[in-house]
């Protein structure tokens, strides 16, 4: 079966076999047939994060568990979210019905079932920051079991479905609360200048600006979102990096520690628009890699290469990929692949 539709890179990889996963029912038996044929498996929502380096050889189950539970009390409201639901969709249902809180990750491209997995964020919002309690089917236990944040270990794009859970487990709903005395995230740069009195309707509306201003549809033109994640420095590390770079752009992190923007080095390094067989950065967000429509997996793998050379070779840091790298029997890790 061809994976195109299902990556948002539309790298023409194939897999051995595609499952449409419709009932949480329909997991012990998909598993147990997998197992009996010694297949290796992938679960994918809408591949958004993925960059299939070549033909899968067994089984990508395509996650379209669908459904969304509204409870509340009096001070939350509970959305209760089968992980196959569109993530941009529900932003956008859960603002218009007046219940807010997601409107700072509006148009996040993917399913509600990955967010979890790498933890989404963007302005200033997590996932982390809204999630209740994970669901997922355990392949070992073959049954439902719950999580909840603090057991999924989320950081910065990272959680424990990356780790301890990685091929272990099958997200099938998440819960997420949302307070009813809701107030605005302003912190991130573009949101700022909307003033103390923001609605979620104003922030939504923002955020949409400002992510199609800058990120290609990935109809349009192929990719997966930030290619690399902002490395993570520690305050001596930081000042090594003031000093050639003093204008770069900082934000806190946990501990102490401080992200910085790897898309504004790429950007000072002069590679905005840079191309390599069919694949390129992006011209309006260093950070993105793009398949201008014939690209193959080593064409974004040469592009890369490129970045992460340069940007060592100018910088003494190494940019890790965040989109995740897939080979044939399963996801591989970058630096094998990179070298
Ligand atoms: N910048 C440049 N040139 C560029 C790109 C960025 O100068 O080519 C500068 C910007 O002007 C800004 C700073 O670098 O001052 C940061 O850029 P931006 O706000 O666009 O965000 P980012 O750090 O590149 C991160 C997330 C995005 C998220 C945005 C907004 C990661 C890896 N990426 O990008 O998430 O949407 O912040 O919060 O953390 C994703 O994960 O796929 C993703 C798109």
């Amino acid at each position: 079966a061809a994976l195109a539709p299902y990556n948002s890179f539309s790298l023409q990889a194939r897999a051995r076999y595609l499952y449409l996963l419709r009932e949480p029912a329909q997991l012990t038996e998909l598993f147990r047939w997998i197992y009996a044929n010694d297949l290796p498996w992938l679960v994918l929502g809408s591949g958004s994060n993925v960059l299939l380096l070549e033909d899968f050889a067994g089984v990508v189950i395509i996650n379209q568990l669908a459904g969304i539970t509204l409870s509340e009390t009096k001070s939350d409201y509970y959305l209760d979210v089968a992980a196959g639901e569109d993530w941009p969709s529900l932003v956008e249902w859960s603002v218009q019905q007046g219940i807010l809180g997601l409107e700072n990750l509006a148009l996040i491209p993917g399913t509600v079932g990955a967010a979890p997995v790498q933890n989404i964020g963007a302005y200033g919002v997590e996932l982390a920051d809204v999630c209740q309690q994970v669901e997922f089917f355990s392949i070992a236990e073959q049954q439902q079991q719950c999580l909840s944040p603090a057991q999924c270990e989320f950081a910065y794009r990272d959680s424990i479905f990356k780790h301890a859970l990685k091929d272990k487990a099958l997200i099938t709903r998440v819960k997420f609360r949302l307070t009813k005395q809701w107030q605005a995230k302003l912190n991130y740069g573009g949101l700022r200048e909307l003033g103390e009195g923001a609605s979620a309707q104003q922030i939504f509306q923002q955020v949409i600006g400002m992510r199609q201003q800058k990120l290609p549809d990935p109809k349009v033109l192929g990719n997966a979102g930030s290619f690399f994640k902002n490395p993570v420095l520690n305050q001596q590390q930081l000042q090594q990096l003031m000093v050639k770079v003093p204008a770069i752009p900082v934000y806190p992190a946990s501990a102490g520690s401080s992200k910085v923007a790897a898309g504004w080095l790429i950007d000072r390094l002069g590679l905005k628009g840079f191309q390599h067989g069919g694949a390129g950065v992006h011209q309006q967000q260093a950070l993105v890699l793009v398949n201008h429509g014939q690209a193959t997996a080593a064409d974004i793998l040469s592009v890369c290469r490129h970045i992460r050379h340069q940007v060592w070779q100018n910088f003494a840091l190494v940019l890790e990929p965040e989109v995740r790298f897939i080979g044939a029997h399963g996801e591989v890790n970058p630096d094998t692949v990179l070298g």
